[in-house]
């Protein structure tokens, strides 16, 4: 039966694939945000933990080496609902549980014990093959997966501790089944940590549309922690740098214009020609401001706002990014919803609702937005 679960260890996968065409980058220095998940996981589950930040700031490579590094006594279960093909709810469980061909089993306890011991890093939540067919063919699927996995847990966590990590969650945000799916989560969720103190749950996203509307969700208020994961600060990017033998000055030019952005840094690693590659990271950037502004303003523009289909507005745009030319950072009431939501929704302004502040999802965003301002 084991050995028909299928341990994808995506995340490693991919890493390998990397070492093997480049430069090998190995995971740097993410101690501050590692010792509070640590002291998060090390008390009794009690809240949801929400970890958010800007595009490619390394949650999930945080997550990643996290999970490869906790000590036995927890056992995660990673699900990454990034990229994979949702459209309903059978593609939702698709990707929560992996399925064992084991072979029939009706008891669940019996199940988890027989499977336990040599689980490691688990993407998706194992269930036997006769087990999920029969939820498929329930009507409320929703009651019983969460009955599913709250016996599964229990067992679990007589021997280890349950780590639900769920990545980029917001993919199913807007997906109704009698009412929205995320919020049944939410409820299960709170029933996993607040109620029962059975598992750890992990949130991560890197929409912040979506960790606002988390933040100001009333069914959600006092049953929550947030952890911002945000780019290397510059310490953390120097010594980054360092180990990859750039020079004072290729060091302060990446900085100035990657900032912290893990992404970009490791691209300049891999680049034959430093210079030549930030040039075109910053070309790219600033092209699809660039298009993205001219779009609207010869086409114009339309968001959905809850219910409601509002018209984006050219000017209001530049209007906000005018703000960024001084300012690294701006508040929100400098914003109007209609055109923050535009921004965010196309990956140029990151919103943190707990700082209570809008910043370009990257330092080269800034840039490029100070650039295509020249020309407006
Ligand atoms: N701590 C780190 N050390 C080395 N490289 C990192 C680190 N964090 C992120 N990266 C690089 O940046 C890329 C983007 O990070 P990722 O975790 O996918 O971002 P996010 O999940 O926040 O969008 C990774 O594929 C990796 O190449
Ligand atoms: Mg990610």
């Amino acid at each position: 039966m084991l050995s028909t679960i299928t341990i994808r260890g995506m995340l490693n996968i991919k890493h390998k694939q990397r070492i093997d065409t480049m430069m090998e980058v190995t995971f740097h220095n993410r101690e501050p945000e590692i010792k509070e998940v640590m002291n998060i996981l090390r008390m009794k589950p009690r809240l949801i933990t929400f970890m958010y930040g800007p595009i490619n700031s390394g949650k999930t490579e945080l997550i990643s080496h996290l999970t490869g590094e906790l000590p036995d006594e927890y056992l995660p279960f990673y699900v990454n609902l990034r990229g994979r093909f949702i459209t309903g709810y059978e593609d939702f469980l698709n990707v929560l549980f992996e399925i064992d061909e084991g072979g029939a089993i009706d008891n669940i306890s019996e199940y988890a014990k027989s499977i336990l011991q040599d689980l490691k890093i688990v993407s998706g939540i194992p269930i036997p093959v006769n087990l999920f067919e029969q939820i498929f063919e329930r009507k409320d699927k929703s009651k019983d997966v969460f009955r599913y996995i709250e016996r599964f847990f229990t067992e679990v966590s007589k021997k280890r501790i349950p780590v639900l990590i769920i990545d980029e969650l917001q993919v199913i945000g807007d997906m109704k089944i009698n009412g929205l799916l995320v919020y049944k989560l939410f409820n299960f969720f709170v029933r996993l940590t607040k109620e029962l103190h059975l598992a750890h749950v992990l949130v991560v996203t890197s929409d912040s549309l979506f960790i606002e509307q988390v933040y100001s969700e009333a069914m959600l208020s006092g049953r929550c922690r947030y952890l911002l994961v945000d780019d290397f600060d510059y310490k953390t990017t120097m010594d980054f740098l360092d180990k990859y033998n750039f020079s004072d000055a290729e060091k302060k030019v990446a900085w100035d214009h990657c900032g912290g952005k893990p992404i970009c840094l490791v691209e300049l690693v891999n680049s034959e020609d430093r210079k030549k590659k930030i040039n075109e990271m910053f070309n790219m950037s600033s092209g699809r401001i660039e298009t993205e502004l001219k779009v609207v303003n010869e086409l114009g523009a339309e968001i959905t706002v809850g219910n409601k289909i509002c018209d984006v507005h050219y000017e209001s745009l530049i209007g906000i990014l005018r703000e960024f030319v001084e300012r690294d950072e701006i508040t929100m009431g400098e914003v109007d919803e209609i055109s923050k939501r535009y921004f965010v929704k196309e990956n140029i302004l990151f919103v943190d609702p707990l700082y209570k502040i809008i910043k370009p999802q990257s330092r080269l965003n800034l840039l490029a937005i100070r650039d295509v301002m020249e020309n407006v």
